[in-house]
């Protein structure tokens, strides 16, 4: 089983303060280039994996989204995305990415958010994923940058010249990855894009965009505390799609 760090109190409780958690999609800086990246949802049936506090399926089912299912591995996140939803059409129910069975063929979107560098095995996640698309079905998803999500620590250092640096140590070597990040021992995968890139195209999927997120000058205006997100990507997001069948 996968490790379940969102319930250890401490990570929950350091996870809850940051500007996405209080805030939902306005407090996430990819959110924009990851919408920009949705079909229209107007009766898609949509599934969100690794769906946190809900935020995501709270807004697929005001976007018109005809089903919404969200799976996380966390009571905690569980608990806040239900009462996030409560007046919703949004079901919510645990599980472990790492092995369930995500349906057969019954959604049209599949949805996930900094979720799949926590997943060891990302060919049986995209198995998975397309057993349970519909022919010509969307996944869009981000993960942890592997510039970043190599790292053992997220922290920058300072070079002799005063500049900031991020120690990427051991690039090529893929895999789990002990991280310090809000708690101490936070298992992550690190996979390079060349090999997140080869597991959706051998599961089938035909890539429609890959973008490097980068905060822009707008962003930056707004938010000055981004600076450091222009010095190395944090997040890599895909859309992908199922071809469907020619019709007769
Ligand atoms: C960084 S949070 C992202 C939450 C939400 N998708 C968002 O973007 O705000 C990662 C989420 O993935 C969930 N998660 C991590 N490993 C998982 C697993 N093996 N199975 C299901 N969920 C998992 C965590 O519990 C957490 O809610």
């Amino acid at each position: 089983m996968a490790q379940n760090i969102y319930d250890d109190a401490q990570f929950f409780d350091g996870y809850s303060q940051f500007p996405r958690s209080r805030e939902g999609l306005a407090g996430a800086a990819e959110w924009p280039s990851l919408r920009a990246m949705l079909p229209p949802l107007s009766g898609l049936r949509v599934l969100d994996l690794g769906c946190g506090f809900g935020y995501f399926a709270q807004w697929a089912a005001k976007a018109g989204a005809a089903e919404v299912v969200g799976l996380d591995l966390s009571e905690n996140m569980l608990d806040v995305a239900r009462r996030n939803c409560a007046d919703l059409p949004v079901r919510f129910a645990r599980a472990d990415l790492e092995t369930a069975a995500l349906g057969d063929g019954a959604y049209d979107l599949v949805f996930s958010s900094l979720a799949v560098h926590y997943l060891a095995d990302f060919d049986s996640f995209c198995a998975r994923v397309r057993a349970a698309l519909v022919p010509g079905g969307s996944l869009v998803f981000s993960m942890e940058h592997p510039v970043f999500a190599a790292r053992a620590t997220p922290d920058f250092v300072t070079d002799a010249e005063g500049r900031m640096v991020g120690a990427v140590l051991d690039y090529l070597r893929e895999g789990e990855r002990l991280t310090n990040w809000i708690a101490d021992g936070v298992v992550k995968h690190h996979r390079l894009i060349s090999t997140t890139i080869n597991s959706l195209i051998a599961a089938g999927f035909v890539l429609d965009h890959v973008e490097e997120w980068a905060a822009t000058d707008a962003d930056i205006a707004q938010h000055p505390e981004w600076e450091k997100e222009r010095y190395q990507p944090m997040f890599l997001l895909f859309s992908a799609h199922l071809s469907a069948p020619a019709s007769a």
